[in-house]
């Protein structure tokens, strides 16, 4: 079993530890008992993790009040989601004594979340996540939030947990179109972050495909380690932060483009492919690297270029739409090489020409 600390000192966590092992699910909760006695706690989590067995190795023979998000998906990642938990918890005669215990994907992580960050005015939530995403990006880093019927997290709160623990047996039951989706924010961490991570990425792909436990564990440990000391130097995402945004600000715009028919993690990997280009242009590349990258991306499955029937949608229109836009054109995150961001003047974000976007497009 591996441990980590993240520290946050101006948070009401302060501090929180990441456990990141193998089959310890059905450990856990005596672990969360003994770590957070004295607490009463509450379990948010979704259908499928029912189905899948999750929440019954979880609690084992204990008994715990539970919310089941149905249907599962960002469809139930609202407000009326978060209200429902809130006045279960109530019907409960639960207080500011209470640990949220979120067990599933980034959906089940960011409404549990978001539901214990108002409940009473902030009560402690403890993450299980159960996906390639949550266990490398949204399970860190104390985003919380919901959907409005116009935006994602259009609802939200800056609210850490209390602890995450990660068992990386449970991805075995998760959908392979999700897990390989899932992976893109890996391989994200190891361009941004880590040349040596993604060595070991390229290396050790088809172990991660087998699901084999010791490499996931790794794997949990690496981005856990990146994201954790980005969020660690700049929890308010004020400017280092920023760099998790990488492939991010075209990747949404494809996201929103497909009508969320490519997963998040799927339309990433096109807006990777594109940071990469705008590299080349903006001669910041040297020879091989966006090659080497698409390589594997290409062996995760995910697309690297855009799908034909977004060729015709207006990607330059979402991009000005993009929320950290100023003065409708918002600023890039780019790379100098593998393992380390470009900075300008101390800044992580840098300014892309609009003309220079428009001709990445055209060769996407
Ligand atoms: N807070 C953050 O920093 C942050 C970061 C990234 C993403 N997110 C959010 O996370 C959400 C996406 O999360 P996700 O990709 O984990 O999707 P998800 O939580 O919707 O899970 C995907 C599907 O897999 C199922 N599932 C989950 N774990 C499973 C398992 N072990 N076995 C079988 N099925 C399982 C779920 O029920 C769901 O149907 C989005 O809403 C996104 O905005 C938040
Ligand atoms: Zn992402």
């Amino acid at each position: 079993m591996l441990e980590q600390e993240i520290k946050i000192p101006a948070s009401h966590a302060a501090s929180y530890r990441i456990i990141i092992g193998m089959d310890i699910l059905g450990s856990l909760w005596s672990r969360v008992e003994a770590d957070f006695a004295g607490y009463n706690k509450f379990v948010v989590t979704d259908e499928n993790l029912v189905s899948a067995g999750h929440l019954q190795k979880l609690l084992g023979r204990e008994k715990a009040p539970t919310f089941i998000i149905k249907p599962a998906g960002e469809t139930s990642k609202n407000i009326d989601t978060a209200v429902a938990i809130i006045e279960a918890m109530e019907k409960a005669y639960l207080g500011r004594d209470t640990l949220v215990v979120a067990l599933g994907g980034g959906t089940v992580g960011d409404i549990a979340g978001f539901a214990a960050a108002i409940f009473k005015r902030g009560v402690l939530v403890l993450h299980i996540p159960t996906t390639t995403v949550a266990q490398a990006d949204s399970s860190v880093g104390g985003k919380t939030g919901v959907d409005s019927s116009i935006s994602k997290n259009a609802f939200g709160a800056f609210w850490h947990p209390a602890a995450v623990y990660i068992d990386v047996a449970t991805l075995a039951t998760l959908d392979d179109r999700q897990f390989r989706a899932g992976l893109v924010e890996s391989v994200k961490h190891a361009i941004i972050a880590d040349s040596e991570y993604f060595d070991f990425l390229e290396c050790n792909l088809d172990a991660v495909f087998g699901r084999k436990p010791d490499v996931l564990e790794q794997v949990a440990n690496w981005n856990c380690k990146i994201k954790g000391s980005v969020v660690e130097a700049d929890p308010g995402e004020k400017n280092l932060r920023r760099i998790l945004n990488y492939g991010h600000t075209i990747g949404h715009a494809v996201e929103a483009a497909s009508g969320f028919e490519l997963l998040h993690g799927e339309a990433v990997a096109i807006g990777i492919i594109a940071a990469g280009l705008i590299e080349i242009e903006m001669k910041l590349a040297e020879p091989g690297r966006l090659e080497r990258i698409r390589q594997i991306l290409q062996k995760l499955n995910v697309p690297v270029t855009l799908p034909k029937e977004l060729a015709d949608k207006d990607l330059i229109d979402l991009i000005k739409r993009d929320k950290k836009a100023v003065n409708k054109w918002p600023k890039f995150v780019l790379i100098s090489k593998i393992g380390e961001v470009y900075s300008h003047d101390g800044q992580y974000v840098v300014d892309v020409a609009p003309e220079v976007v428009e001709k990445v497009l055209d060769k996407l």
